[in-house]
């Protein structure tokens, strides 16, 4: 494959490139503590969904701090789908081929395998609101009561928002307007209405959140 352009696409983090595996610097920043996150949080012997997995760093993390689970990456963009591929002969036979999954398109659980939980690091602010919609149907569509839908990125939290959060706002926002920093309760009031309950709420560095819904028994 020939080397990207210089241009980052625009739903993208910046990325450097390497064979064909992707880096990216803020992935490589953050894994270590999602992967430590995902570790307690993950039932045995589960088998993951990631939406939007980017370069596949956080697939590779997570399979190497929890050897039980098989992981499933996807993501919209054939480039990321290659560089997760690339990424997956770092746990041989535990992450799966990328899928080409937008989960802002109806019916996109649509012949997924049986899927234990969900996991979405950094997608519902870089895309427009309609994603976040989508997700939260497909989870409901997908999951089994019990089961653990976990996102990850910032968030706006009202008077309590870190300065850092409300600027990167302003900034999603100025590249398009449909972008933005999601506030907590929007996300909260949506999943809920999709039969998820807010188990945790992880503190994370850098002014991130981890929120651990699970789909309730309904
Ligand atoms: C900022 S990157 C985050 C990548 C990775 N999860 C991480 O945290 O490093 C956002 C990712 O979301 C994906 N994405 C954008 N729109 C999406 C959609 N509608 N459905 C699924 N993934 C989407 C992009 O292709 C991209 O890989």
């Amino acid at each position: 494959m020939s080397e990207p352009s210089s241009d980052t696409p625009a739903a993208m983090e910046s990325r450097t490139w390497s064979e064909r595996r992707l880096h990216s610097p803020s992935a490589g920043r953050n894994k270590a503590a999602i992967a430590h996150e995902l570790a307690r949080i993950l039932p045995a012997d589960a088998a993951v969904l990631e939406i939007g997995s980017g370069t596949g760093e956080h697939a590779v993390a997570a399979c190497q701090a929890r050897e039980d689970i098989i992981w499933h990456p996807s993501d919209p963009d054939a480039q990321s789908r290659a560089s997760q591929d690339a990424w997956s002969t770092e746990c041989p036979g535990r992450i799966q081929a990328s899928r080409a999954l937008d989960v802002s398109l109806a019916d996109w659980p649509a012949g997924l395998p049986e899927t234990d939980a969900i996991v979405c690091c950094n997608v519902i602010h870089i895309s427009p609101w309609r994603v976040a919609e989508g997700l939260a149907k497909g989870a409901e569509n997908l999951l089994s009561p019990g089961a653990p839908l976990v996102l990850y990125g910032p968030f706006l939290e009202g008077e309590k928002t870190a300065p850092s959060n409300l600027e990167f706002d302003a900034s999603l926002k100025s590249r398009n307007p449909e972008w933005g920093v999601r506030a907590r309760d929007d996300v909260e009031t949506l999943l809920a209405r999709h039969g998820f309950d807010l188990e945790q709420v992880i503190g994370m560095p850098a002014n991130n959140l981890m929120l651990v819904f699970r789909k309730t028994a309904r």
